[in-house]
């Protein structure tokens, strides 16, 4: 059974789908805490699950680095990453950068699910920015976080077409979609071992 931890910053509807997938016991993976930056709305799917949260808040630190630290051992008290093959790191939908020790610490056991197809459109706005590219497909990215922004090796890609005329909210929603059972099937791979995490 594979330990995860999930982070998230927003609604958390991709940590309420890896949830929901772990509420099943065939699935490998269950959910042992969620983290956040901030006071996330999803915070509330893993409270309804039973499952633990915290919240380490980067401005409550001098630095980043620190930050990280903190974020580093509230994760571990969890279980998560505190020793090889002892569990992962989801990121999922946390707006934030992580620092590079925190990024040490974990990976390759640290992954991030992006709004995009990488390395098209990294960053805060991927969906915007495929927008503004006047691109006509987009799609989601899951991939093994390295110390660049949305720059790691890879694990899964899906397409989305863009529609004409199509907003940023209504693009994202449907990308959503698609993104949450990606997620779900990744971390499915990852704990049976079918997919291998190397960085
Ligand atoms: C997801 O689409 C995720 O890919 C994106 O935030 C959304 C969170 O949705 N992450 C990023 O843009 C990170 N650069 P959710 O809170 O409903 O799961």
């Amino acid at each position: 059974m594979l330990n995860v931890c999930v982070l998230i910053s927003g609604s958390g509807s991709n940590l309420k789908a890896l949830l929901d997938a772990a509420a099943d016991p065939a699935y490998p993976a269950r959910i042992v805490a969620v983290g956040s930056d901030t006071e996330a709305p999803g915070l509330a799917h893993a409270t309804a699950a039973g499952v633990p949260t915290f919240i380490v808040r980067p401005q409550d630190y001098d630095d980043r680095e620190e930050w990280g630290q903190v974020l580093a051992a509230a994760i571990q008290e969890h279980g998560v990453g505190t020793g090889p093959d002892s569990g992962l790191v989801v990121s999922a939908g946390l707006m934030r950068i992580l620092p590079a020790g925190f990024v040490h610490e974990f990976s390759p056991r640290l992954i991030n699910t992006h709004p995009a197809l990488l390395p098209l459109h990294p960053g805060a706005h991927a969906v915007r920015d495929a927008l503004a590219a006047g691109a006509t497909e987009t799609g989601v990215t899951v991939h093994v976080i390295d110390e660049g922004v949305d720059t790691g090796p890879v694990l899964r890609q899906a397409r989305v077409e863009i529609r004409p005329g199509e907003g940023e909210n209504e693009l994202h929603e449907r990308i959503k979609q698609v993104e949450r059972p990606l997620l779900v099937d990744t971390v499915r791979a990852i704990a049976t071992g079918e997919l291998q995490l190397s960085d």
